[in-house]
Order: structure tokens, then C-alpha cells, then sequence
């Protein structure tokens, strides 16, 4: 061989080499509306490919995805997000409408092409209006790439993905949101494990007084059973994309080890039970080491809010019993509702694997957004630093990258808020903004964000809402009660903080938040519940949007960015 030639096949070995069991995974998929029963009640919901919920990706980190999306809505957009996936050079794949891309027209293709590159668990799920609400989600596993290890180890595995669901349809529902008077959604009439609950009756009714026993009509809403052998160890993968519950899982007998959080692993600790934000993902790992002659109860219950849903079950099934063998014990009690004490101990529990990247010691900006309940000329908004969020029909990505002037708002949100706002009681004040407004972070810099919850607009009401960052994992560097002051910067946690993609703020607290703005793009931040974030609780970030590369015609050609386009030679 000549030695040129000899050069070329080295040089083309060595890259085989390189990319030596990444793939491509490629999916085909079609959204639609499907006749389904999650509850044991027909209703109609978005599927993908006729079933919900959607199917499960599953891949090794540093393969690629790549999705074939068809709307086959008819009459509506659509976008789904990948949560939890930093979309590294690859911000018009995010699937957010207005914010990455425009909504898929109806009977149109797009293509999502984005790379896996940190295994953990994760999902998927609409994001435009209220879709996630409607059904439109599904599980996203990314497993170690071959090679490696993860730091803790299991004989099996199984994938607990959490909602929640309502009877009104998502367009009722956000209507009323938007409407004066105001109409509220009420709480869900049903919790659902991997899409499957049962609605005003109990599996467990021989134990749980006052409801009669569930008559299963479908398979579509027969209990889920996790099948396990005696004395091993499973990993539970467990992700909530509920609309607005926050969640308390645990398992009757059952201790549990949490491992990983939202993709990253965290220093392992044993709970009874555990509390799951809408946002969240979680591994933990449960030993099988129970008397193997019967079943065991998975409940799952409401939390933060008074609970108006039944609690959620499942059955771990301990092999060889039969699977609808009902467990003897009573499903494990949950917490009460409103006991954030618990909720704040588990949460203060997670911290990051020793091993994980710290955060810089010092952040060059710190934006402070405070959460409140708001009026706008009679209708209720949730807003940030008094400014309810408004998205542009022109997604931000091309706008931006293409200097489109007058695509949204110029002026930029507000950095913090007033010095005398009293975070304990409603406003005097209520009155809010509506913006469309970015904040402009400069590239390859630290942020600190605190999150600053509040009073509501009614006397002595504060809420829980996750948040959830696109783009970026953040370090959690603490939580505190009331509002934050100077000194509570001196204790952020720099040694061990856990990173996330999902934080909470506990009632009239704060959170502290820090990230490294190195991820081009323009990025949402937002509550996670559904309904809040129609309501305006988000903000938007972008960063070093002039560093992004080529983005595909296809993601952002409407609204003002679609008229440019036309003009082009
Ligand atoms: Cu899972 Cu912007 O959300
Ligand atoms: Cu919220």
C-alpha cells in the first residue's frame, strides 16, 4: 500500500475507532389525537403512533436521536422537548414553540437530530399551550455507553413514569385559565403510573375505606405490576411530567436508595418514601429482601396541595406470585399534604456523587426573580419580577441570530425586585406586565439565579413550583425560609452541590441556583406546571446566540422570521 494510502486507512480506522458503538437512533413518529382510557374513562388524547403513553427512546450516551416528527393533529402546531438534554450545538432542536422553533404545521415533517451525551434518566413532552397536559409524553433513558460503568450497581431495572390527568380537555381547561373570571383547573382526577390509573375506586379497596373496588374495563387502565425476583436490586427510573401535582412515591416494606438525579449521579441515601416534583427525574435503588410469599403496594400520593386525588398504585410483583395477587399489607401511609418539613428533608438530602464537577467559586452576575400572583387588567398571571410572560409568534432563536428588530419586546426584565417587597404577605400592589422581554447573558459566564417565592394573591397562600432550566444542568447551592438576604450568599453550598435541571422553591422560601452560560442558544426557564406557565411563569434566556451555527430553515421560518425568508434570493 502506498503510503499515502496506508495514511488514509489509518486516518479512517483511528475515526472508526472513535466512533465505535455510538449510533443512530432513528424513530418515526406520528402525533395524533387517539380514543383512550388512562383512567378507565374514555377520553380523547394525544398519542404518538396511536398510543400513549409515547413510545420509550432508549439509547447510550453519546449516540444520536434522531426523530422523524408528523403532526397528524389536523388543526393545531405542535413541538415536543426533550427534558433534560442540554441540546449542546444543537439549540433548534429543543422543541420549544416560540422559543427554538416554530410549531409543526399540521401534516408536516420535522426532523429532531440531537445527541444523548450523558446517561440518566429523562423524558419527553409537548411544549406548546398545554400539550403535555393532553397526553403527549413518554420516557427517555439514556444507559451508559459501552465501556463504562455507573457507580452503582443492579440486577434489573424499572421504569416508573409519573403524571397526572385530568377529565376537562387541555383547550377548556387553558380557555379557562385565560378567562375573567377566572376559571382554576381544580386538582386531577387522577394520578397515572406509566399512563395507567383507575378513577373513583380503589385496588386496594379491601384496605382503603369508602370506595368499592375497581372494575378494570381496559387494559389501558389495568394496574401497572413491576416484576421483580427476590434478593435482587432494581433500579426504579422514575420521572414526573404531572401537569400540577407534586408527588410522594414509596413502596409498603420497601427502603430505597436515591442514586441519580435528573441525570446526575448524587451522593446515595436511603429513604422511606421520597417526594417528586412535576420536572423531576430520579434512579433510586430498591433491594428486593421482603417476605417473597406476597405482593407489595407502590403508592403514590399528592403532595403540597390539599389532595383531592386518590393516590396512585402499582404492584411489586415478587416472582413467582401471580401479578394480581393484591398485596395483604395496607398500601405504606403517605405524609400529610402540607408537612414541607418532610418535604425540605428529603430535598436537602441530595447532593452531589464526590466526583462531580463543582461549581466556579464566584458568579460575575446574579439575576433575583421573584414568583408572584398577579392581575392583568382583571385576569390572573402568574409573573417574574412583576413582568408575566408573553412568547412572540417569531421563535427568539432566529430572531436573534438573525437580528429581526421588533420580533419581542426590547426591553429587558427586570434584574431583581424591590428592596421592600414583603414576601410574606399578597402585593399591595397586584398589578402586572405582560413581556415577551429576554434576559441577554453574556457567553462563558456564571450566573446565579435565586428564586424567590412569595405570597399569592390571597392572605396567607404560597406555593410550591419547580423550575426547570433548559439547556444547562445548574448547581443547587442552597434553600432558605423567607427572603433572601446578603448573608445567605455566605452559605451557599460550594463543596457538594447536586446538578439539576429541576429545583424547587418551597412556600414563602428561596433557591439558589448557579450555572456556566457555555451552551449557545435561547433557553426557557420556567415553573413546570403546566397551568402556571400558561399563566405566565417563565422567563427567557439566551446566550451567545451570535455563536450558533446554521440553523435549519425548517425550525424557524414563521411569524416575521417566515417573511424574511421569503425575501431571500
Ligand atoms: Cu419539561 Cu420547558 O419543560
Ligand atoms: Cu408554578
Amino acid at each position: 500500500m502506498a503510503p499515502k494510502g496506508l495514511f488514509l486507512a489509518l486516518c479512517l480506522s483511528a475515526l472508526l475507532v472513535a466512533s465505535w458503538g455510538r449510533k443512530v437512533r432513528h424513530y418515526q413518529w406520528e402525533v395524533g389525537y387517539v380514543f383512550w382510557k388512562p383512567d378507565c374513562q374514555e377520553k380523547v388524547m394525544i398519542g404518538i403512533n396511536g398510543q400513549f403513553p409515547g413510545p420509550t427512546i432508549r439509547a447510550k450516551a453519546g449516540d444520536t436521536i434522531v426523530v422523524e416528527l408528523k403532526n397528524a393533529l389536523h388543526t393545531e402546531g405542535v413541538v415536543i422537548h426533550w427534558h433534560g438534554i442540554r441540546q449542546l450545538g444543537t439549540p433548534w432542536a429543543d422543541g420549544t414553540a416560540s422559543i427554538s422553533q416554530c410549531p409543526i404545521s399540521p401534516e408536516e415533517t420535522f426532523v429532531y437530530r440531537f445527541k444523548v451525551d450523558k446517561p440518566g434518566t429523562y423524558f419527553y413532552h409537548g411544549h406548546y399551550g398545554m400539550q403535555r397536559a393532553a397526553g403527549l409524553y413518554g420516557s427517555l433513558i439514556v444507559d451508559v455507553a459501552d465501556g463504562e460503568r455507573e457507580p452503582f450497581h443492579y440486577d434489573g431495572e424499572l421504569n416508573v413514569l409519573l403524571s397526572d390527568w385530568y377529565h376537562q380537555d387541555i383547550n377548556t381547561q387553558a380557555v379557562g385559565l385565560s378567562s375573567n373570571p377566572f376559571r382554576w383547573i381544580g386538582e386531577p382526577q387522577t394520578l397515572l403510573i406509566n399512563g395507567r390509573g383507575q378513577h373513583g375506586c380503589s385496588l386496594a379497596s379491601h384496605v382503603l375505606e369508602g370506595l368499592s373496588a375497581c372494575e378494570i374495563n381496559s387494559s389501558q387502565c389495568a394496574p401497572v405490576t413491576l416484576p421483580v425476583l427476590p434478593n435482587r436490586t432494581y433500579r426504579l427510573r422514575i420521572a414526573s411530567t404531572t401537569s400540577l401535582a407534586s408527588l410522594n412515591l414509596a413502596v409498603g416494606s420497601h427502603k430505597m436508595v436515591v442514586v441519580e438525579a435528573d441525570g446526575n449521579y448524587v451522593q446515595p441515601f436511603e429513604v422511606k418514601d421520597m417526594d417528586i416534583y412535576s420536572g423531576d427525574s430520579y434512579s433510586v435503588l430498591l433491594t428486593t429482601d421482603q417476605d417473597p410469599s406476597s405482593n407489595y403496594w407502590l403508592s403514590l400520593s399528592v403532595r403540597g396541595r390539599e389532595p383531592k386525588t386518590q393516590p396512585a398504585l402499582a404492584i411489586l410483583n415478587y416472582h413467582p406470585n401471580s401479578a394480581t395477587k393484591l398485596p395483604t399489607a395496607k398500601p405504606p401511609v403517605s405524609p400529610l399534604w402540607n408537612d414541607y418539613a418532610h418535604s425540605k428533608a428529603f430535598t436537602y438530602r441530595i447532593l452531589a456523587l464526590k466526583g462531580t464537577e463543582r461549581p466556579p467559586a464566584s458568579a460575575t452576575r446574579r439575576i433575583a426573580l421573584l414568583n408572584t400572583q398577579n392581575k392583568l387588567n382583571g385576569y390572573t398571571k402568574w409573573s417574574i419580577n412583576n413582568v408575566s410572560l408573553a412568547l412572540p409568534s417569531t421563535p427568539y432563536l432566529g430572531s436573534m441570530k438573525h437580528r429581526l428588530a421588533g420580533a419581542f419586546d426590547a426591553e429587558r426584565p427586570p434584574e431583581s425586585f424591590p428592596g421592600d417587597y414583603d414576601v410574606m404577605r399578597p402585593a399591595t400592589n397586584p398589578n402586572t406586565t405582560q413581556s415577551s422581554g429576554v434576559y441577554v447573558l453574556d457567553f462563558n459566564t456564571t450566573v446565579d439565579v435565586i428564586l424567590q417565592n412569595a405570597n399569592a394573591l390571597s392572605a396567607n397562600v404560597s406555593e410550591i413550583h419547580p423550575w426547570h432550566l433548559h439547556g444547562h444542568d445548574f448547581w443547587v447551592l442552597g434553600y432558605g425560609e423567607g427572603r433572601f438576604t446578603e448573608k445567605d450568599a455566605k452559605g451557599f453550598n460550594l463543596k457538594n452541590p447536586p446538578l439539576r435541571n429541576t429545583a424547587v422553591i418551597f412556600p414563602y422560601g428561596w433557591t439558589a441556583l448557579r450555572f456556566v452560560t457555555d451552551n449557545p442558544g435561547v433557553w426557557a426557564f420556567h415553573c413546570h406546571i403546566e397551568p402556571h406557565l400558561h399563566m405566565g411563569m417563565g422567563v427567557i434566556f439566551a446566550e451567545g446566540v451570535h455563536l450558533v451555527s446554521r440553523i435549519p430553515k425548517e425550525a424557524i421560518a414563521c411569524g416575521m422570521m417566515g417573511k424574511k425568508f421569503m425575501n431571500l434570493p
